[in-house]
């Protein structure tokens, strides 16, 4: 099956990057979101990073042109109804996520592809709100989306061999590497880097180190490009948090507990780069 038309579900950080690069390569795109504002938000983000190929001079501004006319806004779910794969990047929420694929099973082509980037929800209890769980698929992008060569592609209990196939061979369009894993809290990415980050908060916590020091100790002796803290406030402290709940309870065991400091920063609204403040401040 060839895709040639997707659909973008969460017009955010992750959501424009995924329909950027699905643009670059060649495809149609409806971003979409649930307001007006934030698709234009979307836009302004993808604009943005394709100006800066231009002024390194890795792309023409015809080429630009043609990416952003590929790329059609939305604040209508019903645009989902002629596109060959769904990949929705809205907030991590089961109850959300559910509700939104009952719709779009009820929208989208039956050949059509739902996908979601999820970076730690089961990918077989979303696929249960449809009647299509087999073409119910995890593609999980790495931020900045444009930069990390990545897609983890996660296999839900009923995932369809062909529909794995298909989404294989997309990524490699989108010139990332896709890596298969199975359904499980975290999948492999997150199981292994966050609790890597809530360690890192721990060791501040009990006043081991600062969070610089941690920082550097990581950079500098074990060749991260960004420390775990600073990776943190990148992702988004709540993000982490919810993360780390989901092992947490995914597992049922202690070794997941999230540290209470990030809870105090979460609930203090220190969310990291996103929100001005986290381990670092920002202006
Ligand atoms: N969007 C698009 N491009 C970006 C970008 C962004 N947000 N941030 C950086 N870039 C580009 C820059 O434009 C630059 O490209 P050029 O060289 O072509 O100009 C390139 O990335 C390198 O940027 P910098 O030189 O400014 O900085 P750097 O060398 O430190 O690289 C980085 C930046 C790629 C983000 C690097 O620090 C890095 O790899 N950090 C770790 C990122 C990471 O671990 N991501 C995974 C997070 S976990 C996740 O996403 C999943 C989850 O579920 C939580």
């Amino acid at each position: 099956m060839d895709i040639n038309k997707v659909m973008v579900i969460g017009a955010g950080q992750m959501g424009s990057g995924i329909a950027q690069v699905h643009a670059m390569a060649g495809m149609k795109v409806v971003l979409h979101d649930l307001k007006e504002e934030f698709v234009q938000r979307g836009l302004a983000q993808m604009t943005k990073n394709l100006s800066r190929q231009v002024e390194k001079g890795r792309m023409r501004e015809a080429e630009k042109t043609e990416i952003l006319d590929r790329i059609q806004l939305s604040t209508d779910l019903t645009h989902a109804s002629d596109v060959d794969i769904v990949i929705e990047a809205a907030v991590e929420n089961m109850r959300i996520k559910s509700e939104l694929f009952a719709k779009l099973d009820q929208i989208a082509p039956a050949h059509a592809i739902l996908a979601t980037n999820t970076s730690s929800l089961p990918i077989t209890e979303i696929a249960a709100a449809t009647n299509r769980p087999e073409k119910v698929i995890g593609m999980h992008f790495m931020n900045p989306v444009p930069v990390m060569k990545l897609v983890e592609v996660i296999r839900g209990l009923a995932t369809a061999d062909e529909v794995y196939e298909v989404v294989e061979a997309l990524s490699r369009k989108l010139q990332k590497i896709p890596v298969e894993v199975n359904d499980f809290p975290g999948f492999v990415s997150n199981r292994i880097l966050m609790p890597m980050i809530n360690e890192a908060i721990f060791t501040v916590y009990e006043g081991v180190a600062t969070p610089e020091a941690v920082d550097e100790v990581m950079k500098l002796g074990m060749n991260h490009p960004m420390g775990p803290l600073t990776l943190a406030d990148f992702i988004g402290l709540d993000t982490c948090l919810y993360i780390m709940e989901t092992l947490h309870e995914g597992f049922g065991d202690d070794k997941y507990r999230p540290c209470p400091l990030l809870r105090k920063y979460v609930k203090a609204g220190w969310l990291g780069k996103k929100s001005g403040r986290g381990f670092y401040q920002y202006e």
